[in-house]
C-alpha cells in the first residue's frame, strides 16, 4: 500500500539551498562505494541551453547487482548500512539527484532505467561492466564553476582513479595517518542505524592554498572546520540527514586525536585557535602531558605560572621575573584540569615563592638566637639604635633580637614589634662598621613590614617612602638619636638582657 506520494518539483525546490555540487558528491560516493577502479565524472553545458549533462560512470564489475530498483526507491534498507566502510546509509542520495534532473538514465549490468517526462521506463539494455548515471539538469555558469571547485576538494581513495572532465583528480597524500577508535554508525540486526565505537584510520591532509580545512568522510568533504588540516575519517561518521554536519562532541574528539598526533607541528596560532581550545576543553583528560605542555608553551610561553590567591606577593614576583601570569578565567575548568595533571602550570607560590622569614611549619628548627649577654658592644649599640629609631618611626615599642644563624636566609625580619637581625648573615663587620646609611637601609626595609608583608605591593612602597621621609625629619630635629656610640657610653648596659 502506498502511503506517500513524492512531489518531485517540490523536492527539487527544497534542494536548491544545498547548491548543486552535492549532486556530484552523491553520485561519486555511490561509485566509490563499489569495487570500482576508475570513476569518470563529466559535466558539460548542452550548447545553447541553460542545461548541463552530468554523467558519473564507474567500472565496478557487478554494477548495481540486484539493487537497480534502489536507484528510484527512497529509504529502502541500503545495502551499505551494515558496512562502516561504505559511505551510503540513507538510500536517499541518488533520488535527490534525480529530483534535480529533467531527464536521466541509469545503465548498469542487469538493465537500465530511463527517467523522462513520461515517467520511469525500465529497459533491457545492459552494460558489460560498471554503471553510469547520466542526467540533464538546469545549471548556471556559476553553479558549474561551484561544482568544478567542489570536485577539486575531494580526496580520492587511493585505489580508484577518479577523473573530472578528463583530468585525473590528484591523490592527496596524508601528512599523518593513524588509527583510533571513533564513533561510527552501523545497522544492527534489525537494520536500525546505531552509533557504535569502532577502530578506524584517520588521515590528516594538508589543505591546498585557499582551501578551508574540512572534516571528510572517506574522501567526501562534509563540514568546514577551520582547523589547521583536513581530517579524513576512513569509516562512516555520525552524519546528520543533510550530510553536512556532525555532533560537536564528535568533532571535538576528532580534534583531540589530531592535536595529539600533530603536536610537533603546532604553531602559536594553532594553540590559540578554536579547534585546539575545543580539543583541550572537551578532551584535555585524553591528551598526553607533552601535548598539554606544548599547547601551553605556545599560548603563554615557557615561562608561565598560575595566579596564586594564597600568595599575592608571589604573583608580583613572577611578573617581575618575566613569567606570564595565567588567571583563572584564561583557561576553562577542563583546561586547568589537564594543565594541573600535566604539571604544566604551577601556582606562582611554587614558582616564585615569597620568602617567609619565619617558617609556617611549627616543627621547623627554632632560630639560633644570641642572648644579650653575648652581644658585643657594637651589636648592643646597633640594637639600641634600632629600638630608639623604631619607636620614633612606628610610634610603638620595638624589641631587638639577634639571631646567629647562617642557615636562615635573611638578614633581618620584623613582625609584632620585634626586629630580628641575623648576625649569621650580616657578620660582625656590619655592626662594627656602624655605617648609618647601611643600617638605616636595612631598618627602613624591615620597619616597612610594619605596614605590609608584600615587598612588591604599593603599601610596602608607600611605607618605605614614609619611613625615609620621617627618618630625615628625625635627623634634622633630633640628631642625638643618631649617635651610634656603643651603648655603655650612652646609657648603662640594660639589665636582664
Ligand atoms: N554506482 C553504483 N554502483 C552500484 N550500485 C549503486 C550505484 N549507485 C547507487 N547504487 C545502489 O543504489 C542504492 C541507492 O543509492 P543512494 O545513493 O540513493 O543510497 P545509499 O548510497 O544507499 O545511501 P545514501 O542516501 O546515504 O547515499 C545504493 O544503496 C546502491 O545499492
Ligand atoms: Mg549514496
Amino acid at each position: 500500500m502506498h502511503w506517500f506520494e513524492v512531489d518531485k518539483q517540490g523536492l527539487a525546490r527544497l534542494l536548491e539551498r544545498k547548491g548543486k555540487a552535492f549532486a556530484l558528491f552523491e553520485l561519486i560516493q555511490n561509485a566509490w562505494d563499489t569495487r570500482s577502479t576508475e570513476v569518470n565524472v563529466t559535466l558539460s553545458r548542452i550548447s545553447g541551453t541553460r542545461r548541463v549533462r552530468l554523467a558519473v560512470e564507474d567500472d565496478n564489475p557487478e554494477g548495481f547487482g540486484n539493487y537497480l530498483s534502489h536507484a528510484f526507491t527512497l529509504f529502502a534498507d541500503s545495502s551499505k548500512k551494515g558496512d562502516a566502510q561504505a559511505r551510503g546509509r540513507f538510500n536517499l542520495g541518488e533520488k535527490l539527484v534525480l529530483a534535480l534532473c529533467d531527464e536521466a538514465e541509469i545503465a548498469s549490468t542487469k538493465g537500465s532505467v530511463m527517467f523522462t517526462d513520461a515517467g520511469r521506463i525500465n529497459r533491457r539494455t545492459k552494460r558489460e561492466r560498471g554503471s553510469v548515471f547520466e542526467g540533464v539538469l538546469k545549471m548556471t555558469d556559476g553553479e558549474m564553476q561551484e561544482c568544478a571547485e567542489a570536485v577539486r576538494r575531494l580526496i580520492p581513495p587511493p585505489g580508484i582513479i577518479t577523473r573530472f572532465n578528463g583530468s585525473v583528480l590528484p591523490q592527496r597524500p596524508a601528512l599523518e595517518e593513524f588509527e583510533a577508535t571513533l564513533l561510527t554508525e552501523i545497522a544492527d540486526a534489525d537494520g536500525v542505524l546505531r552509533r557504535a565505537q569502532r577502530r578506524t584510520t584517520i588521515r590528516v591532509v594538508m589543505p591546498a592554498p585557499g582551501e578551508t580545512p574540512m572534516l571528510y568522510e572517506m574522501g567526501i568533504p562534509v563540514v568546514e572546520t577551520g582547523d589547521r588540516w583536513h581530517c579524513d575519517i576512513q569509516q562512516k561518521i555520525p552524519l546528520n540527514f543533510d550530510r553536512d554536519n556532525v555532533p560537536p562532541s564528535y568533532l571535538a574528539r576528532v580534534r583531540a586525536l589530531m592535536l595529539e598526533r600533530m603536536q610537533g607541528m603546532l604553531t602559536e596560532e594553532d594553540a590559540n585557535a578554536p579547534w585546539v581550545r575545543d580539543a583541550m576543553q572537551k578532551h584535555g583528560d585524553e591528551l598526553s602531558d607533552a601535548t598539554v605542555s606544548r599547547v601551553l608553551d605556545l599560548r603563554f610561553g615557557e615561562k608561565r605560572c598560575a595566579y596564586d590567591p594564597s600568595d599575592p606577593e608571589a604573583n608580583n614576583r613572577a611578573v617581575s621575573k618575566g613569567y606570564a601570569l595565567i588567571y583563572g578565567s584564561q583557561l576553562s575548568k577542563e583546561e586547568w584540569g589537564a594543565a594541573r595533571r600535566a604539571g604544566a602550570v604551577l601556582p606562582a607560590g611554587q614558582v616564585t615563592p615569597t620568602p617567609k622569614p619565619f617558617s609556617d611549619n611549627p616543627d621547623a628548627m627554632p632560630l639560633k638566637v644570641l642572648p644579650p649577654e653575648k652581644w658585643t658592644p657594637a651589636i648592643a649599640a646597633v640594637a639600641d639604635y634600632a629600638e630608639r629609631i623604631g619607636k620614633q618611626l612606628l610610634g610603638c615599642p620595638v624589641m631587638v633580637a639577634i639571631a646567629s644563624d647562617v642557615s636562615w636566609p635573611f638578614s633581618g625580619a620584623f613582625g609584632a614589634g620585634r626586629l630580628t637581625l641575623n648576625l649569621g648573615r650580616l657578620g660582625h663587620g656590619w655592626f662594627e662598621r656602624a655605617d648609618l646609611a647601611e643600617i638605616n637601609q636595612l631598618l627602613i626595609h624591615e620597619f616597612g613590614h610594619h605596614y605590609s608583608g608584600n615587598h612588591l605591593s604599593a603599601d610596602f612602597h608607600e611605607a618605605l617612602c614614609k619611613l625615609g621621609g620621617k627618618l630625615t625629619q628625625l635627623a634634622i630635629e633630633d640628631p642625638d638619636l643618631f649617635d651610634l656610640q656603643p651603648t655603655e657610653m650612652r646609657f648603662p648596659a640594660p639589665k636582664g638582657r
